[in-house]
């Protein structure tokens, strides 16, 4: 990488969330605002907590990365976004029942201000909703051009010298590639036919990248991850990231099957099944939403333990992922895997796995750090595929001639250094 020109981060950035009012999204903006007060610890965020290695050992340099990386500040952040429910942050929290009251309570008067602007969404991608609160238009041409003018009329409202834009909405219904995604003219022309083929969160993303905001992907639809979308990114030098924020069950798998690969232990089958009873358990019980869902869960593995490479360890793994719908554990899924895995002369044992998570606890610091780094991103004139934030995705983003890296302790090395050469340090090498 050569030397990188960085713009200093000046003025307030506008942080605008498609599913405002969800339970990861509420619970990002209470405990970023509970953080800027002092009031709690912005726990699970690299960017406020880790500190960072620079030179070599003997020089026992270890700041934190928001002292010494030119990220925007927590105070300079405006929060905002589209719902499909007219409830603001405060009412959309006490919905979600992730947070106490008595925590929301500590910033009701700034949540209580933060309102939805109306969603563009339709029903056929996400069946389990129905929305109240939406844009209308004849075509999704038209519905994009709308969440271009709200996101020109937040800025200049609120003073906001840039934008991010990032996705925490619902997971939308299964799409595979097509002809409409192949490049930028197509994709424009399927938009303005009202193609069957162009989902909401592209008409979203189209719009963000137009008006100059980086886009973040945090659900596992296609949205971004699509050469018309690519060419666009490239051709605004905007960076855009994805899919699928990696937090409970798949972090854990990235933790796991790396150290079974580093020992040449066997696997023959994994097993994963969650109990989840939120409203994105609602909506990834529909068998079509799921499967958006599962690919990204799938793929997860095979990337890592390299089959290929591996046949009589890895040749022949049976991998299971089901989500069950819960209502009673609301936000605080459970994940159970079983793996079973052998040994020296192929002898069987097994290794089981129970997390009781809470996901949008786990999620909320994930976006918080790729906000803060796609604002970054572009303020370094980076554009296209993030491939160093693959650390925070489940399913990262990749051109078809990329090897993904899925490894959480590759990715980790390959985000830090990229943050070291951003401030002119050398890369460390562990040699
Ligand atoms: N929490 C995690 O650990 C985690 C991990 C990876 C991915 N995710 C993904 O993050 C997303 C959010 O999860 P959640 O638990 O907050 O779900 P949620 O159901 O609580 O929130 C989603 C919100 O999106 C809104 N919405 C749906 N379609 C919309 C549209 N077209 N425009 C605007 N708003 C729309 C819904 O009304 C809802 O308020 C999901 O897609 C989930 O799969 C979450």
């Amino acid at each position: 990488m050569d030397n990188i020109n960085v713009i200093e981060p000046n003025g307030k950035l506008g942080v605008l969330i498609v599913g405002l009012g969800g339970a990861v999204s509420t619970t990002f903006i209470t405990g970023t605002l509970c953080a800027r007060k002092g009031l709690a610890l912005p726990i699970g965020s690299i960017t406020q907590l880790a500190t960072i290695r620079l030179g070599k050992r003997e020089e026992n340099r270890f700041p934190k990365i928001k002292d010494v990386v030119p990220l925007a500040s927590l105070d300079e952040l405006v929060f905002g976004g589209w719902d499909i429910f007219p409830d603001n942050v405060y009412e959309g929290a006490m919905h979600a029942e992730v947070l106490k009251k008595s925590d929301l309570d500590l910033v009701k008067d700034e949540l209580e201000l933060i309102k939805p602007m109306r969603a563009l969404f339709e029903k056929d991608y996400v069946k389990r909703l129905e929305g109240s609160w939406v844009i209308s238009g004849d075509t999704k041409w038209e519905k994009m051009l709308q969440i271009r003018e709200d996101i020109k009329e937040f800025k200049a409202k609120n003073d906001c010298k840039r934008v991010v834009v990032i996705w925490c909405a619902s997971t939308e219904t299964y799409m595979p590639l097509s002809d409409a995604h192949a490049d930028l003219a197509k994709f424009e022309e399927a938009m303005k036919s009202n193609s069957h083929d162009i989902a909401p969160s592209m008409c979203y993303a189209y719009a963000a990248l137009s008006e100059g905001a980086p886009f973040i992907m945090g659900a596992p639809n296609l949205t971004v991850d699509i050469p018309a979308m690519w060419e666009l990114s490239d051709i605004l030098n905007l960076p855009i990231a994805g899919k699928d924020f990696k937090t409970g069950q798949t972090m854990m798998k990235t933790v796991i099957a790396p150290a079974l690969k580093t020992r040449m232990l066997g696997l023959e089958g994994w097993f994963s099944t969650n109990i989840l009873g939120n409203r994105d358990g609602e909506v990834l019980d529909d068998p079509d939403s799921f499967k958006t869902k599962e690919v990204s869960k799938l793929s997860v593995i095979e990337s890592i333990l390299q089959p290929d490479l591996y046949p009589e360890l890895y040749g022949d793994v049976y991998h299971k992922v089901r989500i069950n719908y819960y209502p009673p554990r609301k936000d605080n899924k459970e994940g159970w895997d079983n793996l079973d895995i052998f040994g020296w002369m192929h002898y069987p044992m097994q290794l089981k796995i129970d997390f009781l998570c809470r996901d949008s606890i786990l999620a909320a610091p994930l976006c918080l750090d790729l906000v803060l780094l796609m604002d970054l991103a572009k303020r370094c004139g980076f554009s296209g595929i993030q491939y160093w934030l693959s650390f925070y995705f489940k399913s990262p983003m990749h051109k078809p001639d990329v090897v993904p890296e899925n490894d959480l302790f590759i990715q980790y090395i390959k985000f830090k250094n990229t943050l070291r050469t951003i401030i002119g340090e050398a890369p460390v090498d562990y040699l």
